[in-house]
């Protein structure tokens, strides 16, 4: 078990790159493997996470190739597979055993889906409930509907199923499933979720019509193989960008990383908090806008993230709780129950943290209270196993006097592999005369974030 010992750092002038995105890298080998061809993904994220799909994909028969770290050269085989020998085991990641239980429910076998000890506790009742409709027989053998989970394929009948909370990784099971379904499948959700296996499925060429917040799909398609580039994580770049923001003079760049306005509510909220924030869209072509983010700190003020919001910076609520700490006045962070049941109870460890270095938080059911602006001291803080955790905390770190440390990081490697390499980077002393490490991004943006 390692930890890390994370002391206070001097300002940061920087311009860095994230790894590829979690969410797509996921969603590109997945489509390119039920797609009727080869297709080369470049940019994939080789973090825990993304491997568990790879392999499980690889047990079912899919040939996978490696010939870099970040590319895989993806045989798709007409959305067919092969029974496993073995059960799937999909370690931490929730995507991995939601995304596949679509597709499996649809297969003439059966498999059998295993996890961590924190997968093992995560609801699956909100899949098996969408995906049985639809004519699957999934048992779930933990307490609670929780994994392993046995699923009996079958050919899947086409269902109208509205969401009862926001989740790209249900809407993207029944999707998937639909895919197999005669006829047309049509999924609602409450407020938008992430919508990357849509734009992915439109890219490999699979069409699906979305009206406000439903999106349909016709069974029977097959998609069309092509290559896929992968952009930076938002949700990596987010640690950096709050350690940018909440520092006065600070200036870092973040480029080629992913700008779907699906996932950069993280942006808006740090220029409600004062920051100043550009955003380049350069690139649209893949269907996933990508680009540049540039990010002057400020002194920070505290907020309201609430309601619609939610799932549009649900992996950036553990950073962004410790960029309200360090803001002036209270943060309000409601409506985001869900966070209950990530790879951790991320509210309470959010909590125990945060007091834990001496800010005043109140524990709500669905949020928390953050009473921002008391100086943050060095502790020892757990990660509880969840990468989001650990990573938020060292950068509670580098703003807290004397030491923090932090305790089993791990798990960082389920989403960014890198991620102390470039903390050490972003966190060391600039030499004397100081060398330009960044170029500014031109003046002008296009309706991106600004403040
Ligand atoms: C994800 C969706 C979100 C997110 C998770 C990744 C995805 O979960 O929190 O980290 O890739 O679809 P939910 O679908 O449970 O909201």
């Amino acid at each position: 078990m390692q930890n890390w010992k994370i002391t206070r750092a001097p300002l940061i002038k920087r311009e860095i790159t994230v790894p590829g995105d979690k969410s797509i890298s996921h969603r590109a080998v997945i489509i390119a493997a039920l797609s009727n061809g080869s297709c080369v993904i470049q940019g994939f994220l080789p973090s825990e996470d993304c491997l568990c799909t790879v392999n499980a994909l690889r047990a079912l028969g899919i040939e996978i190739e490696t010939p870099e770290r970040t590319t895989l050269v993806v045989h798709g085989n007409k959305k067919m597979f092969t029974a496993p020998s073995a059960d799937i085991y999909c370690g931490n990641s929730g995507t991995t055993m939601r995304l596949l239980s679509g597709i499996l429910s649809a297969q003439p076998f059966n498999s059998r889906l295993t996890g961590d000890a924190s997968l093992s506790k995560r609801p699956m009742k909100r899949i098996i409930e969408p995906l049985s409709l639809m004519g699957a027989r999934i048992t779930a053998l933990g307490a609670g509907n929780c994994p392993p989970l046995i699923i009996e394929g079958a050919t899947p009948k086409a269902i109208e199923y509205t969401l009862p909370v926001a989740s790209a990784q249900v809407k993207s099971a029944i999707l998937l499933a639909g895919l197999y379904a005669k006829g047309v499948t049509t999924v609602s959700e409450p407020v938008q979720s992430r919508d990357h296996t849509e734009r992915m499925l439109g890219y490999y060429l699979v069409t699906s019509r979305k009206e406000n917040l439903s999106i349909s799909i016709t069974g029977g398609q097959i998609p069309e193989s092509r290559d896929f580039t992968v952009p930076g994580d938002i949700s990596s770049a987010a640690f950096w960008l709050v350690a940018a923001a909440a520092q006065e003079n600070s200036h870092l760049l973040v480029k080629d990383v992913g700008l779907n306005q699906t996932r950069t509510g993280i942006l808006g909220v740090l220029v409600r908090m004062g920051a100043h924030v550009r955003e380049i869209i350069e690139e649209v072509e893949d269907g996933e806008p990508r680009g540049s983010v540039e990010i002057r700190g400020a002194g920070l003020r505290g907020t309201t993230i609430h309601g619609a919001e939610i799932p549009n910076v649900i992996d950036e609520i553990p950073i962004l709780a410790v960029a309200a700490a360090l803001a002036q006045g209270t943060t309000i962070i409601s409506d985001a129950k869900e966070l209950r049941v990530k790879e951790t109870d991320r509210i309470s460890a959010i909590a125990t943290n945060l007091k834990a270095m001496g800010a005043m938080v109140t524990e709500k059911e669905d949020g928390l209270e953050i009473y921002g602006g008391t100086p943050l001291k060095g502790a020892r803080v757990q990660s509880f196993g969840d990468h989001r955790i650990a990573m938020a905390f060292a950068i509670a770190g580098m703003f807290a006097s004397g030491e923090t440390i932090i305790e089993d990081v791990d798990c960082v490697t389920t989403s960014y592999p890198g991620f102390y390499e470039t903390l050490e980077l972003v966190t060391r002393k600039p030499r004397q005369p100081e060398t330009p490490v960044i170029s500014s991004l031109p003046p002008h943006h296009p309706g991106g974030h600004a403040a």
